[in-house]
């Protein structure tokens, strides 16, 4: 099916949610057009914080690039520092965040955050309220003023059947104590909340953790879908069946808050075998990079047992694979990071000229004022 992705939007409205509610009735699903396409990269992010006196390095250099169209899946076992990078990308995390990340070559600002959404790994919603409700609400607070209270709700009641919500549209999203929508239908209305406002970047936080796999698989569908129509997707996952794994376009690989791969997701299991880490038998690519990612290598008969043997053996090889990627990328790094074209956009064109010196504004600096 062809999808109708607008070649140019006129910059001189600012806020995103207007563009889609121009009078155009019949066209196509606006959630397959994202209007300001946005190019993020980050290099070399490093994140550290003071605990008990002493520092911890919880990213410890960290680079990458999404660009528009594409999901970049951020793996890594639990407590790998998956969800501090995506807060820092989304322009949210306090503290001393060093390295550079960038936003078509322009720094964090109120123009970026106006086209991020952020979907947390927990969904907060209000359990009292209906499907219908919660995102209405939510279109009256993030909404321009512009809008009028009809354009809202047919907003509205678009990203309902959007995102197959319309079945549960009138019930009650419900709590720990008394039953409602089911947990996939809770991620689809947190995600809704999000695509009220249009977003050009979007930022997920393990949104299939919880899930089975049906569903799972489907809400990936629906964020797939979200990318194919220009928007950059950002998400980190937890454990993808091989189904989703093909879905994604990149993958970053964190082991305890070092990299140990970025790169197309189809190449990952080539770059492992290149590096002598191949395992024998068919698995799921995700599988085999969550048990690097953990120090185990495949094949091996000791894999997950404990001990301090198995701890050292580990060790080594998560400091094998670390090396390895230090000295294996630099070269494309530099290289190739940069220099694709940002999907023909361009920011004199929009309006977007500021006085910051181009892209090179290290990232230091305190990003509280940006905290929503
Ligand atoms: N502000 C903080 N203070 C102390 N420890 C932190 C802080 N932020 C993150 N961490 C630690 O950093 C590690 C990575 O956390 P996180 O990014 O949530 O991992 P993941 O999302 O991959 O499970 C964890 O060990 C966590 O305890
Ligand atoms: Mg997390």
């Amino acid at each position: 099916m062809e999808q109708e992705v607008p070649k140019t939007v006129k910059p001189d409205d600012d806020h995103p949610a207007n563009h889609h509610i121009q009078p155009h009735a019949n066209s196509k699903s606006f959630l397959h057009m994202a209007l300001f396409p946005i190019t993020l990269k980050f290099e070399k992010v490093v994140y550290k914080v003071e605990l008990k006196g002493a520092k911890e390095v919880i990213l410890n250099g960290v680079t990458g690039m999404v660009c528009p169209g594409e999901v970049l899946a951020m793996l890594g076992p639990s407590g790998s520092g998956k969800t501090t990078l995506l807060t820092a990308l989304g322009g949210r995390l306090t503290g001393k965040l060093t390295g550079k990340i960038t936003y078509n070559n322009q720094p964090f600002c109120g123009y970026t955050k106006r086209r991020t959404g952020f979907v947390t790994q927990d969904d907060v919603l209000y359990p009292h309220l209906t499907v219908t409700e919660t995102l209405l609400f939510t279109a009256m607070l993030r909404l321009p003023n512009s809008l009028s209270h009809d354009e809202k709700v047919s907003h509205v009641e678009r990203v309902i059947a959007e995102l197959g919500l319309t079945r549960c549209q009138n019930s009650m999203i419900g709590g720990p104590l008394f039953r409602g929508i089911s947990g996939g239908e809770k991620k689809r209305v947190s995600i809704g909340q999000e695509m009220l406002i249009n977003p050009s970047l979007l930022l997920l936080d393990e949104p299939t953790s919880g899930l089975d796999s049906t569903t799972a698989q489907r809400i990936m569908t629906t964020i797939k879908r979200l990318a194919s129509g220009g928007r950059t997707v950002v998400t980190t996952i937890h454990q993808p069946s091989s189904r989703i794994y093909h879905m994604f376009d990149k993958v970053v690989l964190l082991s305890e808050g070092s990299q140990i791969y970025y790169g197309p997701a189809s190449t990952a299991l080539e770059y492992f075998s290149s590096i002598g880490f191949s395992a024998s038998v068919t698995l799921n690519p995700a599988d085999l990079l969550l048990d690097l990612a953990n120090g185990i290598a495949p094949d091996t008969m000791n894999d997950y047992e404990q001990g301090e043997d198995a701890e050292e053996e580990r060790k080594s090889v998560r400091k094998k694979l670390v090396t390895c990627f230090e000295t294996n990328h630099p070269t494309t790094w530099e290289t190739g990071l940069y220099d694709l074209d940002v999907c023909g956009y361009n920011e004199e064109k929009e309006g977007l000229t500021r006085d910051l010196e181009k892209g090179d504004l290290k990232l230091s600096i305190s990003l509280e004022s940006f905290k929503l």
